[in-house]
């Protein structure tokens, strides 16, 4: 598949998808979205793609949101589906069985900020600003930011930054457990590619299932998440990756998983 607004490419198993709208500064229209969505979907039946990293293009933005322009002249109508599609792409990188880096490269507001808490892991330059500044439109969030952001930091702080609508450094968001990493802008892609290449290494049933028990063990209760967590486990143990594995820490040597 082709696009205007991405650039993909695959390199020793780590799979890049570079938002490109640098004249405004990535925000996330309809076309952009559509094609996400389809990069996404090849990406995911993909066997050489072990880990998709997200990023924008240029140095000044991951991206700055949906896009303003658009939203302004949608009907509601039009606004209910487009916060849908930009709901259910966000979910559905969200349940993806691969790992999905968001790489922040500097603003990441409003949908910016609500793709990156859909990634599973988040690696930000000391640039980088994220916020939820939606109110300051008129609007809110509509890509689900209100509900990753309240699983992920709380009410308190979700309220905090939904309501008051400032952004916060990526230092800051650290602080909160937000980002995993912050990095100085230079050494981001070094850092991606650092967190990158043993998730491309690993055993992939081990890698699914622990992304599925911790990702869906926070919607569950804690009896239904250890079940999960047990079926799973047991789905791990009927792999030729965790003879290899276990082989290789008893015969003290690396192990090779095959995806098997
Ligand atoms: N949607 C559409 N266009 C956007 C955009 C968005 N979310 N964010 C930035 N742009 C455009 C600007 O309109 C401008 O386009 P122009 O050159 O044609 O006028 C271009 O990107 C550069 O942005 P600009 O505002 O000039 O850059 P800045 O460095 O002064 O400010 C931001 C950067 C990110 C602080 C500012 O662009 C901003 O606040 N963007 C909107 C953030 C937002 O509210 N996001 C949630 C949307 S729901």
């Amino acid at each position: 598949m082709s696009f205007e607004n991405l650039a993909v490419v695959t390199r020793g198993g780590i799979h890049t998808i570079t938002i490109k709208r640098p004249s405004k500064l990535n925000a996330l229209n309809r076309q952009t979205l559509q094609e996400l969505y389809g990069a996404i979907i090849d990406a995911s039946g993909d066997d050489k793609v072990r880990v998709i990293v997200i990023t924008g293009s240029g140095d000044k933005a991951f991206v700055a949101g949906a896009d303003i322009g658009e939203i302004r002249e949608q009907s509601p109508v039009e606004a209910r589906s487009f916060s849908q599609f930009g709901q259910n792409l966000m979910s559905m990188i969200q349940s993806l069985d691969k790992p999905v880096i968001a790489a922040i490269n500097g603003f990441a507001l409003g949908g910016g900020m609500e793709l990156a808490l859909a990634c599973h892991l988040r690696i930000a330059s000391d640039n980088a600003r994220l916020g939820l500044p939606e109110i300051k439109l008129g609007i809110m969030p509509g890509f689900g930011g209100t509900q990753r952001l309240l699983r992920l930091v709380g009410s308190t702080l979700a309220l905090e930054m939904a309501l008051g609508g400032e952004p916060i450094s990526a230092e800051r968001a650290h602080q909160l457990g937000l980002v995993n990493q912050v990095v100085p802008a230079a050494e981001l892609e070094d850092a991606v590619t650092r967190m990158a290449k043993p998730l491309v290494k690993a055993a992939p049933e081990a890698v699914r299932g622990i992304l599925q028990a911790i990702l869906q063990g926070s919607d569950i209760n804690l009896e239904a998440g250890l079940a999960l967590e047990t079926a799973r486990f047991a789905l791990c143990c009927a792999t030729e990756d965790m003879k290899e594995g276990t082989s290789a820490f008893l015969e003290k040597r690396a192990p090779e998983f095959k995806g098997r």
